[in-house]
């Protein structure tokens, strides 16, 4: 057969780690066998095992309007790095996402300048066209609390038939889900008091008035709290986690580095959280990354901008915490790849025939602390430095080697999963 591409080696097919030769065709795998003949080029992976590309659901790329923040180029270039293949990108740019203009004007801009694949998300808005926008975005984005932008709605009566024509549609929504009522605006000089004009209660309260949409397509990002999962979880709606929300804690981490919305929270908030994690109740992992320079973050408590970076470092932290089996592979796969990937309808996320031929090969002794400087985001700042973490050793795209030997060699050959044609 004419294979462009084999990858050979442990492979996780079907729920669990075999040998496999993996068959590429035109970007696509196209056969998953013990053995496989033929092919333009073989590559083998003795010491690693080979996994689906990563989808990271909720990433801020800055492109256009605050590129000196983050751009295509450099936002793809973090994320091949930390294994993710695919990211989709919230329409809090400059000009917002708003109407099939300014969409099809973003995609044209992007064209041709990543590294991995990707999917813009359009912003929910009271007169925005659902139909016509929707077989070209991931899915929507709702702001039920204010943050970078201005893209805020937060009036029921104009959520109702706006989220409505988007299900007609057949898409989902994702959500930050904070009640921006339940928002205090009191002056802020550290996290603690970040944290204390936005509740708990402000989240759950969202979500509460989201349960009208029972059993809607509806995504619930950045969870910070058990009550909130659960809420979700009973409503039939996905959910998403962030490591910041899971494991940063604002009583030591005061400075604006760590402003972010929704806030970290206190040890007994988080606790309940990774116990959700752990017990497998959070459908994905979603980074968030939200880059801002270090400058403006510089800025006092107050008037720094919300926001950690993150699409470099999830998954390898995430692989490290594999390795320490603090959760099983499956639990990573599903969550950082299979889940994220079905849930806003894209042919990958999963080592099958007829799926894209995103791959992402690890090697589980090489576990190393992450070094800020090496990392690709021009928010040239992280929470994570220090932390243990394994990054990937090969990275394929639709078929193409971005990264080997953990550097870089690819090029530009990033598409949009949601072009329309
Ligand atoms: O902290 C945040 N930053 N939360 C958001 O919802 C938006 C994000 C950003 O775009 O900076
Ligand atoms: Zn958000
Ligand atoms: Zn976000």
């Amino acid at each position: 057969m004419g294979f462009d591409l084999v990858v050979c080696g442990r492979a996780f097919v079907g729920g669990r780690i075999k040998y496999s030769e993996i068959g590429v065709e035109d970007g696509r795998i196209s056969a998953v066998r013990g053995s496989l003949s033929g092919g333009e080029r073989r590559i083998d992976v003795p010491g690693g095992v080979i996994l689906p590309g990563f989808v990271d659901p909720h990433v801020h790329f800055r492109d256009p309007g605050m590129t000196e923040k983050e751009d295509f180029p450099s936002g793809t270039m973090a994320a091949v790095h930390g294994g993710v293949t695919c990211v989709l990108d919230m329409p809090n740019t400059v000009p917002p996402v708003t109407d099939i203009s300014t969409l099809m004007e973003k995609k044209a801009r992007v064209k041709g300048r990543a590294h991995t694949d990707y999917g813009l998300f359009a912003a929910v808005t009271p007169g925005c066209n659902a139909g016509t926008m929707a077989p070209l975005v991931p899915g929507f984005k709702l702001f039920m609390g204010s943050t970078t932008g201005r893209i805020l709605l937060n009036d029921d009566a104009e959520i109702a038939p706006a989220l409505q024509g988007i299900f007609r549609a057949g898409k989902r929504v994702s959500v930050h889900a904070e009640d921006d009522g339940m928002i205090l605006k009191g002056r802020e000089d550290d996290c603690r008091c970040h944290l204390r004009n936005r509740p708990v209660e402000a989240e759950v309260n969202a979500l509460r008035r989201l349960s009208r949409f029972k059993g809607m397509r509806v995504n619930i990002c950045h969870n910070t709290n058990a009550e909130s999962v659960a809420l979700a979880k009973e409503l039939g709606f996905t959910t998403e986690v962030t490591l910041h929300h899971l494991f940063l804690d604002p009583d030591r981490l005061t400075t604006a580095e760590y402003k972010v919305n929704p806030p970290l929270r206190n040890a007994a908030v988080r606790e309940g959280l990774y116990a959700a994690f752990i017990d497998g109740r959070i459908s994905m992992f979603g980074s968030d990354h939200a880059p801002h320079t270090l400058s403006d973050k510089s800025q006092d408590f107050d008037s720094a901008p919300s926001g950690i970076p993150g699409v470099e470092t999830t998954i390898p932290i995430v692989m490290g915490m594999v390795r320490r089996d603090v959760i099983p592979l499956a639990q990573a796969v599903s969550m950082g790849s299979e889940t994220p990937a079905a849930s806003f309808g894209m042919r990958k996320g999963r080592i099958e025939e007829g799926y894209d031929a995103d791959l992402s090969v690890f090697d589980m002794r090489a576990c190393t602390e992450i070094d800020v400087r090496r990392l690709h985001s021009k928010a040239g700042h992280s929470p994570y430095g220090g932390w243990e973490a394994v990054f990937p050793e090969t990275v394929i795209v639709r078929g193409e080697i971005q990264i080997d030997g953990r550097e870089f060699c690819g090029d530009r050959i990033g598409e949009d999963a949601y072009a329309g044609d």
